[in-house]
């Protein structure tokens, strides 16, 4: 099953960690109850710094759940073949988290009051992150030139297919009380404020001191320093973070530093017909 894909309902997914059987339970039987948390990104745009934010946010700044549970576990990834079990013995208020397009995300989800939040990153940040993941990531395909790779992310011929196509499916989500959209350059830009305003999302008053250690403790350093969020205990098998650290740069714009100004323009043509209508200011549009 290693570096095979499998298509699911039009979307390519990395035998191994995700099954047919597993996507079926996620989208048809997952039971979505009314005081869970998802943590929904397209990969590489900021998870699990997310999920680092929300981890802290619950335990009211409290770093001992971070630093003892990995983060695998403090928020599993529903859809996959062992986070569905995860998630489903995980005591309730959960946090969850997603890599799925709307289309294939739990369907009792949309019935409930649970809460989204979406987290976007500019997406040529994305591509780069993402050329460099699969290259220590087993189950994905060796993605060969950043050249071929970008034409392959353009196309969304990559797991969890088109970038363009997540990120319009979610955003049809916008003006329900129960989703919230943050970027991960608003995170970069402002990670106080930000935290105060997931707080008011989710209903938690968070008192000063408490606002300081979140945002201490899911500062890159200290996320790169903690094994429970680094990937450093998953086995190098399946994610070899000896070569490229998962934590590996942390910056908004690094594209800058890999793409040409060909590949540059190439990307925007397709951005500018594929995002054409969505009516959203993105902080990398400006
Ligand atoms: P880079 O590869 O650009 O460094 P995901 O969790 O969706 O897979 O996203 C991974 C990206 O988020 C990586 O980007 C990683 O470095 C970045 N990231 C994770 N935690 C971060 C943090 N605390 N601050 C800034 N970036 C972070």
């Amino acid at each position: 099953m290693f570096k095979e894909y499998f298509q699911y309902k039009g979307i390519s997914f990395p035998g191994l960690i995700y099954s047919p059987r597993a996507l079926e339970a996620a989208h048809n039987d997952f039971q979505v109850l009314d005081d869970d948390v998802f943590n929904v990104t397209y990969q590489k745009s900021g998870t699990v710094w997310m999920l680092e934010i929300l981890s802290l946010i619950r335990s009211d700044g409290d770093p001992s759940w971070c630093r003892t549970v990995p983060n695998w576990d403090r928020a599993p990834w529903f859809e996959t073949v062992l986070g569905l079990g995860r998630a489903q013995r995980n005591p309730p208020p959960r946090l969850i988290s997603s890599h799925l397009p709307v289309q294939l995300f739990a369907k009792s989800f949309f019935s409930s009051k649970a809460k989204v939040i979406y987290t976007v990153r500019n997406p040529k940040d994305v591509l780069v992150s993402l050329y460099h993941f699969a290259q220590i990531f087993r189950p994905y395909k060796d993605p060969g030139s950043l050249d071929q790779f970008l034409d392959k992310f353009l196309e969304g011929d990559v797991p969890f297919g088109s970038w363009f196509d997540h990120v319009r499916g979610w955003l049809q989500l916008r003006g329900r009380d129960n989703f919230f959209c943050i970027s991960y350059e608003e995170l970069q830009q402002d990670l106080r404020g930000s935290v105060e305003r997931l707080c008011a999302f989710l209903g938690r008053r968070l008192g000063p001191a408490a606002l300081d250690a979140v945002v201490a403790n899911a500062s890159f350093a200290a996320m790169r320093r903690n094994r429970m969020s680094n990937f450093s205990l998953s086995p190098a098998f399946i994610l070899d973070v000896r070569r490229t650290p998962f934590l590996r740069k942390g910056i908004a714009g690094d594209w800058k530093n890999h793409l040409t100004a060909e590949q540059s323009a190439r990307f925007d043509r397709v951005y500018r017909e594929r995002m054409a209508g969505l009516g959203v200011a993105f902080p990398w549009d400006a």
